[in-house]
């Protein structure tokens, strides 16, 4: 039986298992001293999916109602140690790589509501009242601390947690065994927090609900963490003597609030902690979305913080895991960063979305590959989807340029074929099946059952042969049917893309005239002629070409790209 405090106990008693509203996703916060690569594209594509998924089934079409934060992580020593690099003063450095990651989300359509910089003034605000809400709940003391000090993952390591490392010349460096970034040995006095004493609660706060963190995999990989042995208390502050850019602590100038106590404070200075009004409105997040090598610090770290100041903790941790490249970590030194900017110019940002969204998952290391990025893009986005809007479109087949009516009998008549029976059955099951993948944070299994309807859409025009019965004025009924009943699966499809290629789902939307405000999850539950919709209407004046094949480096040769 697990002990629990009493404060712990008030709040978790009536926290509430997944259901939030209003909704409240976040994604880590970005460290300024590195430019955006894809990886840190992913942390944000997975989190925007999850939030333009909740407002799709919450017919949510204006913003506002609910929060979705990101922001850029710009105190501590490696900051300071890259401006110094880089030539330019903190503030300004931080200015400069922040506006990237501002970039990177509007060009890959991150529809966030807030954008958090550590250096914001309300930011600093909220830092301080988090900080005097734990000393006065008497979770801060102060002690002589000595310990292993990473600066490049700006954390305290135990003796456990290191490893020796030959250098080329022979000498030993003691490094960080899970980083392998170097450690440095420091003595100084700090403020404390007691980790050890909130160590019940958080086992509580893991265990209560399988939610908490997801996948399981991670779930477990925190439980382990928390129940293997006593936690030790831990610094959350540094002598403003070594570590000058940061926050300093509330009526002490001669220290500066840790680094990660800094950067959690975040995703309260977003959901307007520091103005107080709104705050409760919002809180706890619904979903956190962070990469498996942040577990600890939002798993432990970030939980007894919110316990200690009488906070509840986030309803869902969700981790992923990384992405390599050839099999290898990514890193400046190997030379295999892969840039987004740049993939994009020749991909399209819903091109990599797509990639990403569509082959990462969370519980298992991804790799990397233009050469399957270029076969999946070519085949699922241009051959099934795009390839399936243009073959309706054509002015061969569809002189008229409409998402033509339909007439009862001759839907009849077409209905009774094996091939379209298959076809309906699938459409109508998609709503449903995206529902449990989406929810689930399965986002390729959503997209492989989509692609398997519209799979199935071709299969049913190909055998229909719409250009054959164009030929025969007696068959003009049966052809509109083919038609209609392609543009309907097209449409159920493109709203439930909508969180994966939001662009090109709006494109293609605009092609087949859906109205804006008729693109939510309660538009798809029933089918155009399920609801008596059998009137025509005219087709958008967008191109219907909605992703370009991507030419292989011999094409090339005739057509850059
Ligand atoms: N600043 C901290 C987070 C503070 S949140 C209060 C940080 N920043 S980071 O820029 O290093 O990483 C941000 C996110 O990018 C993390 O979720 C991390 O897991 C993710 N990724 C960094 N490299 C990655 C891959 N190679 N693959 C996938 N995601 C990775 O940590």
């Amino acid at each position: 039986m697990i002990k629990m405090s009493a404060r712990g106990l008030f709040l978790l008693r009536n926290a509430s298992s997944c259901s939030h509203s209003p909704f409240f996703v976040t994604t880590p916060i970005y460290y300024v001293n590195a430019n955006p690569h894809i990886g840190h594209l992913y942390s944000s594509l997975i989190a925007d999916t999850v939030y333009r998924w909740r407002c799709i089934t919450n017919n949510v079409t204006s913003a506002g109602k609910f929060k979705f934060s990101t922001g850029t992580d710009e105190h501590g020593s490696k900051i300071q140690q890259a401006a110094a690099i880089n030539n330019s003063t903190p503030v300004d450095y931080c200015l400069k790589v922040s506006s990237q990651y501002k970039d990177l989300a509007q060009r890959f359509s991150i529809d966030y509501t807030d954008f958090v910089r550590t250096t914001d003034e309300n930011h600093e605000r909220a830092v301080h009242k988090f900080w005097n809400i734990l000393k006065r709940n008497g979770k801060i003391y102060s002690a002589k601390y000595s310990g292993w000090y990473c600066v490049s993952d700006e954390t305290f390591l135990t003796e456990s947690q290191l490893k020796e490392r030959v250098e080329p010349d022979g000498r030993k460096t003691i490094i960080s065994g899970e980083s392998g970034h170097p450690v440095e040995w420091i003595e100084e006095v700090n403020y404390m927090f007691p980790l050890r004493s909130l160590q019940d609660d958080l086992k509580y706060w893991i265990r209560r609900n399988e939610n908490s963190v997801r996948p399981a995999k991670f779930r477990k990989i925190l439980l382990d963490m928390v129940e293997a042995s006593p936690l030790p208390d831990i610094s959350i502050s540094r002598p403003s003597s070594r570590v000058h850019w940061g926050i300093q602590v509330p009526d002490d100038e001669t220290q500066t609030v840790y680094v990660w106590l800094d950067a959690l404070v975040n995703y309260l200075t977003a959901a307007g902690y520091a103005e107080g009004a709104a705050f409760s409105k919002v809180w706890p997040p619904s979903v956190q979305v962070i990469g498996k090598d942040i577990l600890k610090f939002h798993g432990i770290y970030w939980p007894a913080f919110l316990i200690a100041a009488d906070l509840e903790p986030p309803a869902t941790l969700l981790c992923h895991s990384h992405w390599t490249v050839d099999g290898e970590k990514m890193s400046k030194s190997k030379n295999n960063v892969v840039c987004p900017f740049q993939r994009s110019k020749i991909y399209t940002n819903d091109g990599l979305r797509y990639f990403l969204l569509r082959e990462g998952v969370a519980h298992s290391d991804g790799n990397y590959s233009d050469t399957k990025l270029i076969r999946i893009l070519n085949s699922e986005l241009a051959d099934t989807l795009g390839n399936l809007l243009s073959r309706c479109c054509g002015s061969a087949l569809n002189p008229r340029q409409t998402f033509p009516r339909i007439e009862e009998d001759a839907l009849r008549k077409v209905a009774e074929l094996d091939v379209t029976k298959k076809l309906i059955e699938d459409v109508r099951g998609l709503p449903d099946a995206c529902m449990g993948h989406y929810t689930d944070f399965n986002f390729y299994k959503a997209v492989d059952r989509l692609i398997a309807t519209l799979h199935q859409a071709n299969v049913f025009f190909e055998t229909l042969k719409p250009w054959a019965l164009k030929k025969d004025p007696t068959k003009a009924a049966e052809l509109d049917v083919v038609l209609h009943l392609t543009l309907e699966t097209l449409r159920v499809c493109g709203i439930l893309l909508q969180p994966i290629i939001p662009n090109i789902a709006a494109c293609l939307l605009n092609k087949i005239s859906v109205e804006k405000g008729k693109r939510c999850f309660g538009d798809v539950k029933t089918l155009s002629w399920e609801a008596g919709e059998f009137a025509s209407r005219d087709l958008g004046r967008e191109k219907e070409v909605l992703f370009r094949r991507i030419l292989l480096e011999g094409e090339r040769k005739t057509r850059r790209v």
